[in-house]
């Protein structure tokens, strides 16, 4: 094995990341936190803050790394990429100005008109609290109110579906952000489409729903994403191809107009009676959607990292045609108020086993560990989600059964939203769809 990969990060995403480039490489590690699935998985796995550019660059010249893989955004916007460039170390991930395609949502809308993006709101952005709250009571309609900075994707709130236009006043005055947008609110289904970019070259993997509400049935507070499914094929249940091509032409249009983006462009996708149109982009792959797009990628990621390093074409990307379903472990009232150091139990023999019980030959159940804090006499939530299931088989549903046998491994105490991938809640989408077209 000649290269060596150093991966920043240490969540579910990360972990799926390291599960698909550890049979190839020596893998090391760095990350804030030490995530047990990642640890396994590496030859070291070091604690750095994942924001200390500096010393991220004294771990890869330590580990002699050949290339990098950045997987958190906060880690993008101090410039991590940038520094390990400058060492030498060729990253899979943009520069800190490139992700200000996910960091500043006002210059990523900006950049969309003035490159004529297809699937662009209609949006204004402002600095001033009053001038905002203005422009709330004279807009014609529902609104989503967005931080232009990094929130961990919970500081959006939508008019019409969280919160009334007074109540997204109060939270402007409140929460006193330095810049927000403020744009049309996008009425549909979501969807994202993860692409690897690199010397101008796209290539698309299959469509992913996440869900980003914190209870059943979408209710309640916007997380992180507390779990996300895919298909069998590149589209979802309530999409055809003409959508996914939509969405592929916006991302290709998006790295055409960025000027020589590298990494993973991660397009958020609302399917509304008007066609595709761009909730966000991301400027690395989602968590959870990586969970689900890296365990039925055949092409090996390494192939992709050295081709993009060396300047050769990307790869075209195999994809395994079954289908996904991936859940969130939370901690206790999880986002507002969630209870940390709690211990947890998770017996990864019971995942597997879930496969073998529940699923067809086909079937595979896999565990990623996220933010959990593992001390010597076990692991113990932190305010973050703890630790994801997957469930990989031919249909939705199969892959669901599995993932629900899955989380049967990590006993009381956390929380999850079964009713992700269930058929009723598959069914409630295709619906939702096809009465808006
Ligand atoms: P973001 O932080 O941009 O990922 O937004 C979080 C969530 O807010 C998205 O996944 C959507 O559910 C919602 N959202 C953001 N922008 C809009 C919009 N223009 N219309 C409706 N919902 C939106
Ligand atoms: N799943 C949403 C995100 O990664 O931002």
């Amino acid at each position: 094995m000649s290269e060596t990969v150093l991966l920043v990060g240490g969540g579910g995403r990360e972990h799926a990341i390291a599960r698909a480039v550890a049979p190839d490489c020596e893998l090391y590690a760095c990350a804030s936190n030490r995530n047990p699935g990642i640890a396994d998985l590496a030859e070291g796995m070091r604690t750095v803050d994942e924001t200390d550019a500096d010393a991220i660059v004294d771990v890869a010249t330590e580990v002699g790394a050949t290339l990098a893989v950045v997987g958190p955004e906060s880690a993008l916007a101090a410039g991590v990429a940038d520094a390990l460039n400058d060492a030498g170390v060729y990253t899979f991930g943009p520069t800190a100005e490139a992700a200000r395609i996910e960091t500043d949502k006002a210059y990523q809308r900006r950049f969309m008109r003035e490159a004529g993006i297809p699937g662009c709101p209609e949006f204004e952005t402002f600095d001033d609290v009053a001038a905002a709250c203005e422009y709330v009571d004279a807009y014609d309609g529902d609104l989503a109110v967005k931080p232009a900075g990094l929130t961990g994707g919970k500081g959006v709130r939508v008019t019409g579906d969280q919160v009334t236009k007074a109540e997204a006043k109060a939270y402007l005055r409140e929460s006193d952000y330095d810049r927000v947008v403020l744009e049309e609110r996008l009425v549909g289904e979501e969807f994202t489409v993860q692409a690897f970019v690199a010397n101008g070259d796209v290539r698309t993997t299959p469509a992913v729903q996440d869900h980003k509400r914190a209870y059943e049935g979408d209710e309640g507070p916007n997380t992180g994403g507390m779990g996300s499914y895919s298909d069998a094929d590149r589209t979802l249940p309530f999409m055809d191809d003409a959508d996914y091509e939509d969405a592929v032409a916006v991302l290709e249009a998006t790295v055409d107009a960025l000027d020589d983006y590298t990494g993973v462009l991660y397009g958020q996708f609302m399917l509304t009676a008007e066609g595709v149109r761009v909730v966000e982009f991301n400027a690395r792959f989602g968590d959870p959607e990586a969970m689900n797009t890296l365990p039925v990628m055949e092409t090996p990621f390494l192939d992709v990292l050295t081709a993009a390093r060396d300047g050769d074409p990307l790869p075209d990307l195999e994809f395994s045609p079954r289908a996904t379903v991936c859940k969130y472990a939370v901690p206790a009232g999880y986002p507002t108020d969630p209870e940390a150091g709690a211990r947890i139990e998770v017996d990864e023999g019971s995942v597997e086993r879930a496969a073998a019980e529940n699923g067809t030959e086909a079937g595979e159940a896999l565990l990623f560990y996220a933010s959990v804090d593992a001390r010597a006499d076990g692991l113990y939530t932190t305010t973050s989600r703890s630790f994801a299931v997957v469930g990989v088989d031919g249909t939705i549903a199969d892959a669901e059964a599995i993932a629900d046998a899955a989380l049967a491994a990590g006993g009381n105490g956390l929380r999850v939203r079964e009713d992700i991938g269930k058929p009723e809640l598959v069914q409630r989408r295709i619906d939702h769809v096809e009465r808006l077209r």
